[in-house]
């Protein structure tokens, strides 16, 4: 652990101008300075530094934070390795004691070593593909007989595996690299599970496949996919790398690195289903193309999208699969309030057969004409040729309703129900309803996620050291929801007081007290901490540093690792509005000059809520399992009182909350 004092030394010394100067060209603009953001494709400056208050955000892709964190994205590195890259850059000594060198040094070793294993094993593949006997008298050939020219194997660096089971792990150690590197890269597996990592335990990954490198978005191969082409075999068509320290399947997206510009450009972004599709779309033009490459795809290759474009158009097969993949990846795009369209192609054709019989303009042309959005999409899938059988009809309604409940945007979701209200004859109020149902089950699975993570990371005692990963902004949108279980699941509230207290910690609250002191007088008195860990150790943490040196404000909360980019967020110098900004936080900025101490009462209260609807639960619960009229009598006695106690705090919220 390095000591408190030295990361508050390197803050203090590593002035975040001048870090983030050494990246990007930065220009004063009043207090604050501007530049282009490095970590999306920028175009005008949308990054903006603040030297007064220590931290960095970008208005345009979300990413903000202090120095540490802008040097943990830029470098890759982990949080202590980016506190000892500044502190050698800055000649600040870190004893050996302090901080484990070694280990540190490992960590960054094996991820380069993996990494240049990756590019030596890319560059040979490639070598392979265009020179080797086999590669031009037989897989070259088959990718020219599907339409792919050199131009397009460059582009993507596509290449050829070895064809014996040894090919690679023999050029790889012949080349320098330890069986260690070549296995944690994915390239060689064991033949016998239960045996080490050695020489004689290992083969290729690939054999006999045309392999195409998955590039991470800033260009680093982390893997291939492989594509076999004998047809006289029981392998799979397509095989994956591995998850490995580098590959993360869950957060990467083939072709992003090498379609983000023309993404960024156009503002729209093709989702297709495989390797090939997106080759074969590059090389007719169609640049701004991605593919998942697998079966799910996840919140985090939504969130990656985000950073380039909030329109998605979605290209799958016509057949029952393509249609389901379609429909399951809808309702992930949806949450990430991404603007969705699908487009089907007839079936037994791919957007890649598409594009090279008919060419571009006609390929263009069918998305435009074809493009749906989901209300549409599952009307027509699951109505069929029965537009008005009532059943199918419901059925439909339903559906549509499942997926309206995820979106964030409470105007969204009005429009949509109006869309499917019209389009299905259904009355509006209807509709509403089984979009509510929804989101209460959605919101009562998360919890019970939320709960059963939390018991997890208990278990596994990992939860320390922790960022918590905040997705502030979803929440503005829907101002203060009534119902106090309605935010529960991402923590909301908790989130929404540590805000107050970020912003306002100093401030006055009455003529005795400051927020700080308000705020943690209220939870230690009414009991009222947060309720999931990762806040509760927050605020603990806080109070525990307010009450050894009597001052909190902002600049704690930058400097802190587990709130520095949720402060970065909410203090940032407002000088570009995106639209996201606006939309999000015009109402919590623009009110909290004079509505501040209104604000922080009532964040406490909903907490205090959440705190009373925990305890109905259980109540009810023990009610449900009691065995004597007494016990009976007693829960019912503790319902009562609690159900009063609620209605006091609603009363005072002057909002009136369903149950
Ligand atoms: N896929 C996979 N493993 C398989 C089959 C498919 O990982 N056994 C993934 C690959 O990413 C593939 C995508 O699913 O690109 C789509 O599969 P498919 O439609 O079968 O292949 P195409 O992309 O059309 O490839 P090709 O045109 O070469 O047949
Ligand atoms: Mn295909």
């Amino acid at each position: 652990m390095i000591p408190q004092a030295i990361i508050d030394k390197v803050f203090d010394v590593a002035l975040i101008e001048e870090v983030v100067g050494e990246y990007v060209t930065l220009k004063r603009s009043g207090a604050n300075y501007k530049g282009l953001c490095p970590f999306h494709d920028d175009k005008s400056p949308s990054m903006s530094v603040s030297p007064s208050k220590g931290i960095f955000k970008c208005f345009s892709c979300q990413q903000g934070g202090n120095v540490f964190q802008f040097i943990m994205e830029h470098e890759g590195l982990s949080y202590p390795l980016a506190i000892k890259h500044l502190a050698d850059k800055y000649n600040i000594l870190i004893e050996e004691e302090d901080i484990n060198v070694d280990e540190l040094a490992a960590e960054s070793r094996i991820k380069d070593g993996v990494y240049s294993c990756l590019e030596f094993a890319k560059n040979h593949f490639y070598e392979r593909l265009n020179e080797s006997q086999d590669g031009k008298v037989i897989y070259k050939p088959y990718l020219t007989e599907r339409g792919i020219n050199q131009q397009t194997i460059d582009k993507f660096s596509i290449g050829l595996s070895g064809t014996s089971r040894t090919h690679l792990l023999d050029e790889g150690l012949k080349n320098g690299y330890t069986v260690q590197q070549l296995y944690d890269a994915g390239l060689v597996k064991k033949i016998d599970e239960d045996q080490g990592v050695l020489e004689g335990n290992l083969r290729d990954t690939f054999i006999e496949r045309i392999v195409f490198p998955i590039y991470s978005v800033s260009g680093k191969v982390l893997g291939f996919g492989g594509r076999i082409i004998k047809k006289d075999t029981k392998a799979p068509k397509y095989l994956n790398s591995p998850e490995t320290v580098v590959y993360e399947k869950r957060k990467q997206l083939y072709g992003l690195s090498i379609s983000k510009n023309e993404i960024r450009k156009v503002d729209q972004v093709f989702l297709v289903e495989g390797y090939m599709d997106v080759v074969s779309l590059n090389q007719s033009g169609v640049e701004n193309v991605v593919a998942a490459s697998g079966t799910a795809f996840t919140e985090e290759q939504a969130r990656l999208i985000k950073r380039f474009t909030h329109n998605i158009t979605m290209l799958f097969d016509g057949d029952v699969a393509g249609v389901n993949a379609s429909i399951k990846h809808v309702r992930t795009l949806l949450s990430a309030d991404l603007n969705v369209r699908i487009a089907l192609f007839p079936a037994d054709e791919d957007p890649d057969s598409f594009i090279q019989k008919k060419g571009t303009a006609e390929f263009q042309k069918y998305v435009s004409e074809k493009a749906q959005n989901f209300v549409q999409l599952i009307a027509e899938v699951t109505l069929g040729e029965n537009k008005h059988d009532p059943i199918k009809k419901a059925e439909a309604a339903r559906k549509i309703a499942e997926n309206i409940a995820v979106l964030p945007d409470p105007l969204k979701r009005a429009a949509f129900i109006n869309e499917t209200a019209t389009f299905l004859e259904i009355p509006e109020r209807i509709l509403i309803d089984e979009v509510n149902k929804f989101k209460l089950d959605n919101r009562k699975q998360k919890e019970r996620d939320t709960r059963r993570e939390e018991r997890q990371s208990e278990q596994q005692g990992i939860s320390d050291g922790l960022v918590p990963d905040f997705d502030y902004s979803p929440d503005f949108s829907e101002g203060f929801t009534p119902d106090a279980l309605e935010k529960d699941a991402k923590n909301y509230q908790e989130m929404d007081l540590l805000v107050s207290l970020i912003l306002y910690a100093d401030r006055e609250f009455d003529e005795e007290q400051n927020i700080a002191e308000y705020m943690f007088k209220e939870l230690e008195e009414s009991e009222i901490w947060p309720v999931s860990e990762e806040y509760a150790q927050i605020f603990k943490d806080a109070y525990e540093y307010f009450q050894e040196h009597k001052v909190l404000n902002e600049l704690y909360f930058i400097r802190n690792l587990a709130t520095s980019k949720l402060a970065a967020e909410v203090v940032s110098p407002k000088y570009k509005l995106s639209h996201g900004w606006e939309e999000n936080f015009e109402k919590f900025v623009k009110t909290d000059e004079d509505n501040y101490k209104h604000k922080v009462v009532e964040n406490l209260n909903y907490l205090k809520l959440k705190h009373i609807d925990i305890l109905m639960l259980e109540n009810q619960e023990s009610l449900k399992s009691a065995e004597t009229d007494e016990d009976i009598l007693i829960y019912q006695h503790v319902h009562t009182n609690l159900q009063e106690m609620r209605k006091k705090i609603t009363d005072k919220i002057g909002t009136v909350i369903l149950r």
